[in-house]
């Protein structure tokens, strides 16, 4: 897809860059704000070359990756992002070698366009998380390369694609209101497992594109190229430029550069809102209010009568009134204004596996107190790992994301 970004210097410069009509409307947006220091109390950073030594992750050599992908054949092409583009490849299960295309394991390889420092950055922040984040809701990342100007990632392929492709792109059979529910409980679970963990991980950038769907369309986050590390001791927040996409960014961030993992659980709530209606969080082909998918959607979401105007309609009113409702509060709960009046992202797990399976929750909840799932790991190294800093004076913009003047 044709990347976008917002730049914003304060709040008053806004630039931004658009590519053609047929791109979506979510920006990638950015501010400048103080970036926190490694002495004011984040974990000791780990070197690039501990990164990329991580036990879990293979380094490909870039032949081998060329020769898994066909030579980036253009039929191989599974996608584009600001990134770069993804490709299909195959790879021997054992050996992780290439393998003839049919044979072996698939994977996706993402190739970063070679125009930069912060592409490098957010390549490697990438490596650092998924290279010790573990859960069965996260994308697994097979491993990389890293050869002279060429970073590639190598993940597992998942069949069904992204969840925008199938919420917003025609063609596609609509998703059903079960299946809706299912990737959203999915991707709670994600973003819970990486609020809930000792230390602490901030996802901050959830979206749709970023919510990537097995064959069973259960779902998994990817994209850690803008993770960072929670709050430590008794801090409240993390002091960080302020970059996201645009629409889905919660507005005391966008306003302050105070990241929370409150700030997850609003964009959480508005790609809820785009699982219900089947809008875009930002829609230019829309008219005013319209346009922006929370101002819109707000005044319904509370009001049991109200909340059948705004459901997609590609469900031909195929979904309980009861749990439609449920899962608009929620939403409504996740867009407050005030951080701290949004659930935890482990409430909203709760109360998403309560519409999926009323019963079933119910009883799990009688033994089960703990909802947070425990069966997962994370390597011991994750102790040790910290962000990488951005230096304030450095521009945070990966090279992939060319600003222009927004008139
Ligand atoms: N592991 C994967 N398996 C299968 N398809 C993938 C995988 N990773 C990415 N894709 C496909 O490639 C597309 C581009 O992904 P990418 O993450 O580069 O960009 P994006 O998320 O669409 O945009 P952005 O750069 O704003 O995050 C996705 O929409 C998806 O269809
Ligand atoms: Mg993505």
């Amino acid at each position: 897809m044709v990347n976008f970004l917002l730049l914003m210097l304060g709040a008053s410069r806004v630039v931004s860059k658009t590519g053609n009509s047929s791109a979506p409307d979510s920006l990638p947006i950015l501010s400048y704000s103080s970036e926190k220091s490694n002495s004011e109390g984040l974990p000791t950073p780990r070197s690039e070359g501990e990164i990329l030594s991580s036990p879990n992750l293979k380094a490909f050599s870039f032949n081998e990756l060329k020769n898994a992908t066909r030579n980036f054949r253009p039929d191989s092409l599974l996608g584009e992002g600001g990134f770069g583009y993804v490709f299909k490849g195959w790879i021997d299960e054992q050996t992780l070698s290439a393998a003839k295309p049919g044979s072996g394991m698939v994977i996706a390889v993402k190739k970063l366009k070679p125009e930069g420092f912060q592409g490098h950055k957010e390549w490697l922040t990438e490596v650092n998380y998924l290279g010790q984040l573990y859960h069965p809701n996260l994308v697994k990342l097979i491993g990389y390369c890293l050869e002279g100007e060429n970073r590639l990632l190598v993940y597992e392929f998942m069949p069904k694609g992204s969840l925008e492709n199938h919420l917003f792109r025609r063609g596609p059979q609509p998703l059903s209101w079960a299946i809706r529910i299912k990737v959203a409980t999915g991707a709670a679970r994600g973003l819970s497992f990486l609020h809930e963990s000792e230390s602490q991980v901030i996802y901050r950038d959830f979206k749709a594109s970023n919510i990537l769907l097995d064959v069973e369309f259960n779902a998994k986050l990817s994209d850690f190229g803008l993770a960072k590390d929670g709050p430590t001791g008794d801090r409240t927040h993390v002091s960080t430029q302020v970059m996201g996409t645009h629409g889905y960014a919660a507005p005391e961030y966008v306003a302050t550069g105070r990241l929370t993992a409150k700030s997850d659980v609003y964009s959480f709530g508005v790609a809820l809102l785009e699982l219900l209606t089947g809008r875009r969080a930002v829609d230019k082909s829309k008219v005013g209010m319209e346009q922006n998918l929370v101002d819109w959607a707000k005044p319904y979401l509370g009001d049991k009568r109200k909340v059948f105007r705004i459901m997609d309609s590609r469900l031909e009113g195929q979904y309980p009134h009861k749990g439609a409702y449920m899962a608009a509060t929620l939403a409504l709960q996740c867009l407050s204004v005030e951080a701290k009046a949004r659930p935890r992202m482990s409430e909203v797990l709760a109360t998403l596996e309560q519409i999926q399976s009323p019963k079933e929750a119910t009883k799990n909840s009688l033994h089960e107190p703990q909802r947070v799932p425990n069966t997962v790991h994370r390597s011991s190294l994750r102790r040790h790992r910290s962000p990488l800093h951005m230096t304030p004076s450095a521009s945070p913009l990966p090279s992939r994301r060319q600003p222009q003047l927004v008139h």
